[in-house]
C-alpha cells in the first residue's frame, strides 16, 4: 500500500502537494557538488560562507561530504521594505567573523530566483578583496532571473514555483522538511491578509 506524505514525514508535511526533489535525490547530488568542491579546493583551505537561515541544511550536509580542511562563516540578512527588497537591497544583520582578504571564498546558497540578493551579497563580499569567489546554488530558479550570476557550482533547476523543505521557508515553516515540495494552493492561499501587510513593509529574514 502506498504511504501517504504526512505518514511518512509526519504533520509538517499536511500541506505538501507534491515532492519535487526526493531526499535521495538532494543526497546524491550534494555529494556530487562536495567532490567536486573537494578537488577543484585542494590545498586552498577556502572559506564556505552561507546566509542563514536557509542554508543550514545545505551547509551541513555539504561540509559533511567535503573532504579538504575548509572554514565557514555565516551571514544573516534581513529584507527592509518591499521596494528595497526589489532592488535587492538587504540589511546585514549578522556580518562575517572570518576576515576574507585574500582567501578563497565559495559563497553557498540554498535557492537563487531573481539573482538581486545575492548579487548584492556578492559586491558587498567583493569589496573585502577575497583571493577568489565563486557561488554554489543548490536550487537554481532561471525563470525570474534579472542578473546574470555565473554558477561555479549547481544542483537542480526548479520550475517558477514557491518550494518549501530542506532549508527553504514559507512564512518562517517548513524548513524541516527533508525534501523540497509544492504547498498546496489552500496553504499558500490562508492568511492571505498576512501577505499583504508584508508586502508593505515588515522586515523578513531570508
Ligand atoms: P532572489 O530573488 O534571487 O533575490 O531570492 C531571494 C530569496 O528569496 C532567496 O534567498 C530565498 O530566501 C527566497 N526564495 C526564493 N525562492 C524561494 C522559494 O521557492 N522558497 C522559499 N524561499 C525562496
Ligand atoms: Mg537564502
Amino acid at each position: 500500500m502506498k504511504m501517504n506524505i504526512v505518514d511518512q514525514y509526519g504533520p509538517v508535511a499536511k500541506d505538501i502537494s507534491e515532492i519535487i526533489i526526493s531526499e535521495d535525490d538532494i543526497r546524491q547530488r550534494v555529494a556530487q557538488l562536495g567532490r567536486d568542491i573537494s578537488i577543484d579546493y585542494a590545498d586552498r583551505c577556502p572559506v564556505l560562507v552561507g546566509v542563514l537561515k536557509g542554508v543550514l541544511f545545505l551547509m551541513a550536509d555539504l561540509l559533511r561530504v567535503i573532504n579538504i580542511p575548509v572554514e565557514v562563516d555565516f551571514l544573516a540578512v534581513s529584507s527592509y521594505s518591499a521596494e528595497a527588497r526589489n532592488k535587492g537591497v538587504v540589511r546585514l544583520v549578522k556580518d562575517l567573523e572570518i576576515p576574507i582578504y585574500g582567501r578563497h571564498v565559495l559563497f553557498v546558497e540554498d535557492v537563487i530566483d531573481t539573482g538581486l540578493t545575492l548579487n548584492y551579497l556578492l559586491r558587498s563580499l567583493r569589496e573585502r578583496q577575497p583571493a577568489s569567489l565563486e557561488v554554489c546554488v543548490l536550487f537554481n530558479k532561471p525563470a525570474h532571473r534579472l542578473l546574470d550570476i555565473p554558477l561555479t557550482y549547481k544542483g537542480f533547476d526548479l520550475p517558477d514555483r514557491l518550494v518549501v523543505g530542506y532549508g527553504l521557508d514559507f512564512r518562517e515553516r517548513y524548513r524541516n522538511l527533508p525534501f523540497v515540495g509544492l504547498l498546496s494552493a489552500e496553504a499558500v492561499k490562508e492568511d492571505s491578509h498576512l501577505e499583504e501587510r508584508l508586502e508593505k513593509n515588515t522586515p523578513g529574514s531570508i
